[in-house]
Order: C-alpha cells, then structure tokens, then sequence
C-alpha cells in the first residue's frame, strides 16, 4: 500500500518524475493511439491496434482516436475528434435514438476565410469549442490549413485560401476562439498537403523558397499568432521525406525556429517508419497501430531509439495532458447549445457568401416575390464537403425553406416536381461503404417545357442553384465538376430563355465547396451569389443575402480563373505514379507518385497577376449592395526600417449599411530576387458601417513582412529600393496607393539548409524589369 501511495501522479509529481516512473511499455503505449475502428469500414482493411483496446469502451463514440492511460500514475486517457467544420462523432449510440448527440455544422472553411474576417471567426471558433469541451472531446483535429494551389484539389473546402496570410490569420484566430474552451487543436495538415491524389505516398518536389513563403508561411503566422495545443503531420512526403519523419520541418524549423511548444501528432496512419517519425519530433503516432508498438519496442531494445529520445515525445504528450479537460475533471452535458450555435453558423456562413454578379440591381429581392427555384440543391444544400470534414448535424436548411422562412413565396408545383424527383433519385443511390466513399449528388433533370413557360408566367424571378461535392481521398475532375455538366448547362439555357422572355431575372446560386468554371455561363445570370458549402443554416443564410438583411461582404480568398487551362500547370496536376515494382498492396495507402511544383511561388494571385492573365474573378473579389470610398492613403514614414504605419478611412458612401473588407498588397523591388507583382501583407474587415459612417483602420508593416527568401543563402531578405503600397477591395481594384523607401537590403531571418529538394528542376520565374 505504501508503495502505491509513492507513485509519482501526474499533475502532482513533477512530469519528469512521472516519466521516470513509467515502464518502457507503458512510454511506448503513450506516444501509439489506441487503434481506429470506425462503422462502415472493411475488417481488415485498417492495420489493427494493440491487442485488446478495442474492447475498452469509448468516451465519445464517433470519435477519430484516443491515447492511452496510465491509471497508476494519474495519466488519463484523451478524446481526439475531427473536424474543420464542426465536431464529427456518431449522433447515436449503441443504437439508441432515443438520446442524439447531434453537432454543429458551421460553414466550411473556404467560406470562413471568404469572410476575412478574423473577429467573426474568432467568434465562430468560441461555438465550435464549446461543443469540443460539452461533447467531452480533448483536442479538435482542426483547423485545415493547406493551400488551395489548384482548384480540382478534393479537400480545398477544409481549406482557407491561396494565400498564405489569409490562411494563418484566419487559423489563428479559429484556433484562438476553440482554444478559449480550454480544449486543444491541431492545425493540419503540415505541410504541402494540397491534394489527395495517392495522398499517403506522394512526394511533393518544391523549391525551399515555394515552402518557405506559400507552405509554410500560413502555419508560422498560425504558430506565432495561437500556439496551437497541437500539430498533425501530413500524409505526404515533400522532397523525399515523410513529413511526419523528417526533422528539418518538425524540430529545426517548426521548433526551433518558430518556437512551436506543443506536440505533433501523425494523420491517421500517416509515414512509414515509427521509430523515425518519434526521433524526428513526431511525438504521437495516430490512430495507433500493433506493428508500431512492436517496432519501438525493438528498437528501445536495440538502441536505435534511446531512452532520452522517447522521453521527450512522452513529455510532450504528458504536458497535453496536463492541459486537457479530461485530466482537469472538466464535467460535460453531451448536450452542447445547439440553438445557440446554429444563430454562429447562419450568421458566419451570410458573412463568408460572395456576391459575384448584381447586374441592374437584380439583388436584394423583395420579399413579396415568387420565387421559382430551379436545381436539386434549391432542395437539398449542401452544407459541407464528405470525409473527416464531415459533420453529423440534426438537419440542414435548404434554401427553399431558407426562402420561405424569410418571407417569400416559394412557387409550389415546381417544389413538388422537385421533391418527387429527390425522393425517387435518393432511393436509387447505393449504399455508402462508409467515410471515404459519400453518395454521389443527385444529376439535375431537365424541365418540360411547359412547366417552364408556367413558372416564368407565375413567378417573379428564377433562382437556380448548382451544387458541388467533394472530399478526403479523391480529388475533382475537370468535366462535370469543375464545369458544368451537359444538363446543368441546359437547365440554365432553358431558365434563362423562358424568364428573360417574359422580362425577369435569373439569380443562380452556388452551393459549392471549390472554385468552378463560370466564364462560359455567367452571361446568362443576373445575379450569382457564390454561397459555397454554408453549414446546416445555410438557407437561412442565402436568403438573409438574398433578401438584403445582411449586405454581402465575402470577398474570395482563392481567385477564379477563366478556364481550368489558365491555372499554372494544370495539365500536371495531381502529379504522376512512379513506376513501382510493389504490386498488390493495402489500396487505402495508394502508390508512390509524385508531383513537381513547377510554378513556384507563382500560386494563385500572385501568378495571374505577375503574368497578366486576366481570371474570372480575381483574389479580393466581392461585390456588394453599398458602396465605399478609400483614403487617402497616409504613411508613417517615406522610409522604412524596422516599421511603419499605413493608415487610410473607409467611408460607407452607398445606400445600405455594410461591411467592406481593406486589403493591402505590396509591390517589391526587383532586387537580386524575382518578384510577384504584389502580394498581401496585411487586411482588415470593417465593422458594419451604415450609410455616411467611416472608419480609420491602421495597418502595420515590418522589414520582415517584405522579405523574400533567399534559397542560396538561406535567409528571408528584404531588398533595397521602393516598395509600392496598393491599397483596395481586390488585388485588382486598387484606390490608394503609396510608396516607401528601403534605404539598404536587410536580412530579416537567417536560417540553414532545409527540405531541399533531391534534385533541380526548373521553376517559373517572372520577365519582368
Ligand atoms: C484525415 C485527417 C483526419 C484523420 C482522423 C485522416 O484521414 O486526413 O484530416 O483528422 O483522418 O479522422
């Protein structure tokens, strides 16, 4: 007895004693999740956990992982739940309906970034994390923060932007507001995810420079502006390595360099060899398998891992735990206020919602208006995209019933047409074999043309809605996807021709979870409200838009580009299988592949822009029912050195109160280094202004914001020469602008040789003067 009572506890005993009273077995077992069984997967096809911890009974069912107690030195064992959308655990248990443990589905992440409103997502992440800690979940597996480097990748939805200070600012403040619950995150997945093409054995080959400034740029700002409980490790290896193994990312520059103090932790299944992955800073491995207990075991044994070396990933996950609500006795209800939540969600997603075109005023729509509302997804939103970034809520309002609600008419037999159809299409659909294989949508149908001549007769206006899907372990393809498909197309032509005959408007809507064609098509709309995947109150949301009770203020963090020719590479994207030998194999973990990021920092705006083609729709974008006036223009100084100031007012000058979004762009020097034509150091969401109101909003810049890195001597430098400030409401429609000097290059951040690739290969550079 007296020796029980002489156990070090953690909490109580210092985490190093606690570590030193730990058997290896007991080391080995914390830092190896316990296993992955979720309902709908093949037996077998998951590599299985230790032995007998699928027995013991879970916390949260649904949840993606657990890690293991130590009962005898006061070690709990902690919930980890996905995702980046809202809490993704099973509503039911034990098939018991008569209790649900429904979540939020809050607006995907591609809407919250369009919102670039960083309070607003601050705000949505308090709601989020409050469900994390009633639900009794220790860290959220979120938030999503790989680069939308082209629009077919199947998982951009769980993801902000092209831009990497849209993308760290925007986790940052999510991470922020979960974490305020007391609960964890883990931004994810770090780093050069952007695709799920063979995603857990693709070799992405990018230059030091494309890292350093676009792939990991968002997660330092996330880093240094949240310091996030947790890091997920990707599937991917990047210039030959697995991230999860490689420690140039996870120790020298996430660590070391940025002061990350948390624990990172592998994606399910991710990487090939635990006892690197543990050497290499990796200090969870997730969800936890047989093999690799086994294979740390045996190398404790023969040395090829030392006892220090686990003992600091033991101490790092130690101290997550000593952070975590289930070793703090934090009491849970299960029953987390959804009511509440939901008013986040409707208002978070009007807020993300990008109006792309308003010819003649088409948009806000009285509410005494018939609306004809045309598309399977006028019916049936889509709230988010499938996978781990799926949530599992009590319901979804569609926009019919978002329309409805808000006061209009609905025209009805067209309503019921469509409600004949879905139910009919729905039975047809088969089963889904669980998490990575969704339902496919449901294919329009084309209209007689009698009901529509009826409908334009009868209504006011055509609303026609088109609907995207996508998710984890595929991407999207250009046909029928990225475009629209043959009948969709017909649909609007047959919309379009039957209202406009009789002088009335089309408004179509976009319930998608990427960027899709609209060059070819747009013409024909008189109003497009890009709605993206808005969460369970989306239709709520589209019609508080459409009615004009919130005036739009998205702006798009992932430019639009006319054709899927026009994004740099397009034809090499998702990469190439290598020849391999392997036959056979488990299909979950695809084949070696490999894909070259040829265009470098040349992503998004910053390749359209330095190369003049002209998209769609630019990074910025967004229209409104009001107007603004910028400036003027007013600099703290003519020349900089460590800081200075941009101060302008933004004035309400239109009709309706408003939000506007301020974005300021910077236009570098050509010094020894190329240069995009300009980039996004810094933006601002104005609070709501009502006709006539200003506000002066102030933005700050340092050396270190300018700077470019310098592959050959691996330093981040900022050049010498003037730099040209553009201040606007997209990175095309500038309204002020000014110009600063930097009176000699300075190196901002000198770091070494990291993540370089194996071989050369030959990057996109800009011709300019
Ligand atoms: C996904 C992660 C997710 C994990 C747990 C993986 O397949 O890539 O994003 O958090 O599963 O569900």
């Amino acid at each position: 007895m007296a020796q029980v009572n002489a156990l070090p506890q953690l909490g109580k005993a210092s985490v190093k004693e606690v570590v030193a009273a730990l058997t290896p077995e007991e080391k080995v077992q914390l830092v190896i999740g316990m296993g992955f069984y979720p309902s709908g997967f093949p037996e077998g096809l998951l590599p299985p956990g230790n032995p007998g911890d699928r027995q013991v009974p879970e916390k949260v069912a649904g949840a993606a992982g657990r890690t293991h107690a130590v009962p005898r030195l006061g070690i709990p064992s902690l919930t980890l739940s996905d995702g980046p959308a809202g809490v993704r655990i099973d509503p039911i248990r034990g098939g018991d309906s008569t209790k649900t443990y429904y979540a939020t589905a809050f607006p995907v992440a591609t809407l919250l970034a369009s919102s670039w409103d960083t309070e607003l997502v601050r705000k949505t992440g308090v709601a989020f994390g409050e469900e994390v800690r009633d639900f009794g979940i220790d860290v959220l597996l979120a938030p999503g923060m790989n680069i939308h480097r082209n629009p077919l990748g199947g998982r951009n939805f769980e993801y902000y932007s092209e831009d990497p200070v849209v993308t760290g600012t925007i986790a940052a403040a999510l991470v922020n507001g979960v974490e305020s619950n007391g609960v964890g995150t883990s931004i994810k997945h770090f780093a050069v995810n952007n695709q799920e093409f063979n995603r857990m054995q693709l070799n992405s080959k990018v230059s030091e420079r494309a890292l350093r400034e676009i792939y990991l740029k968002g997660f330092q700002i996330a880093v240094k502006q949240a310091q996030p409980w947790t890091v997920m490790s990707s599937y991917n290896l990047v210039n030959g390595t697995y991230t999860s193994q490689s420690p140039d990312l996870l120790n020298t520059l996430l660590r070391q360099e940025w002061g990350f103090k948390g624990l990172v932790m592998t994606d399910w299944y991710g990487g090939k060899n635990p006892v690197a992955q543990l050497k290499a800073g990796n200090d969870l491995l997730m969800p936890g398998t047989y093999a690799q207990t086994q294979a740390i075991l045996a190398a404790l044994k023969e040395g090829t891992l030392s006892a220090q070396e686990l003992d600091l990933n033991v101490t790092r996950v130690l101290n997550m735990v000593l952070l975590s609500p289930t070793f703090k006795g934090v009491k849970y209800s299960s029953q987390p206020n959804l009511k509440q939540h939901a008013a986040v969600a409707r208002a978070a997603a009007a807020d993300g919602m990008v109006l792309l075109e308003n010819k003649a005023k088409t948009l806000p729509l009285a509410t005494s208006q018939k609306v004809a509302a045309f598309g399977n997804t006028s019916y049936n939103l889509i709230a988010g995209g499938t996978g781990s970034g799926d949530v599992n809520k009590a319901y979804v309002v569609s926009i019919a019933q978002g329309l409805t609600s808000a006061g209009f008419t609905v025209a009805e037999p067209l309503s019921n047409l469509y409600a004949q159809y879905l139910k009919a299409e729905k039975a047809k659909l088969p089963k889904t074999k669980g998490l990575l294989d969704p339902a496919p949508i449901i294919a329009e149908m084309l209209l007689e043309a009698t009901v529509l001549q009826q409908q334009a007769q009868q209504a006011d206006v055509a609303l026609l809605t088109i609907g995207r899907s996508a998710g984890e372990g595929g991407d999207r393809k250009v046909e029928d996807d990225f475009t629209l498909t043959a009948t969709e197309q017909a649909l609007l032509k047959q919309v379009a021709t039957a209202f406009h005959a009789q002088k009335k408007k089309v408004v179509v809507v976009l319930n998608v979870g990427g960027v899709t064609e609209v060059a070819s098509w747009r013409q024909q709309a008189d109003a497009i409200l890009l709605a993206w995947q808005p969460g369970q109150e989306g239709g709520h949301a589209i019609a508080d838009i459409l009615r004009g009770s919130v005036t739009p203020s998205g702006k798009l963090a992932t430019t639009f580009p006319m054709t899927y020719q026009d994004v740099p590479y397009a034809s090499s994207f998702p990469g190439k299988e290598l020849v391999t030998t392997a036959a056979g194999g488990n299909p979950m973990m695809g084949r070696p592949s490999e894909n070259t990021y040829e265009e470098g920092i040349y992503v998004g705006y910053r390749y359209y822009n330095t190369f003049q083609v002209k998209p769609a729709y630019e990074f910025g974008y967004g229209l409104s029912y009001t107007t603004f006036a910028f400036g003027p223009l007013k600099l703290s100084a003519t020349s900089l050195t460590d800081k200075l100031t941009a101060t302008l007012s933004v004035t309400n000058n239109g009709p309706v109160a408003g939000k506007e979004v301020v974005q300021l762009y910077v236009g570098a020097p050509a010094g020894k280094l190329d240069k995009p034509e300009s980039e996004l150091k810094a933006f601002a969401k104005t609070a709501l202004l009502k006709p006539g109101q200003s506000q002066t909003l102030t933005f700050t810049l340092t050396a270190a914001d300018l700077a470019s890195f310098n592959t050959a001597t691996s330093a981040w430098v900022t050049d010498a020469g003037t730099y040209h400030v553009k201040v606007g409401r997209s990175c095309l429609d500038i309204k002020q602008t000014a110009s600063f000097k930097v009176a000699k290059e300075q190196v901002t951040e000198k770091s070494r040789k990291l993540l370089a690739p194996q071989e050369q290969f030959v990057e996109m550079k800009a011709a300019r003067k």
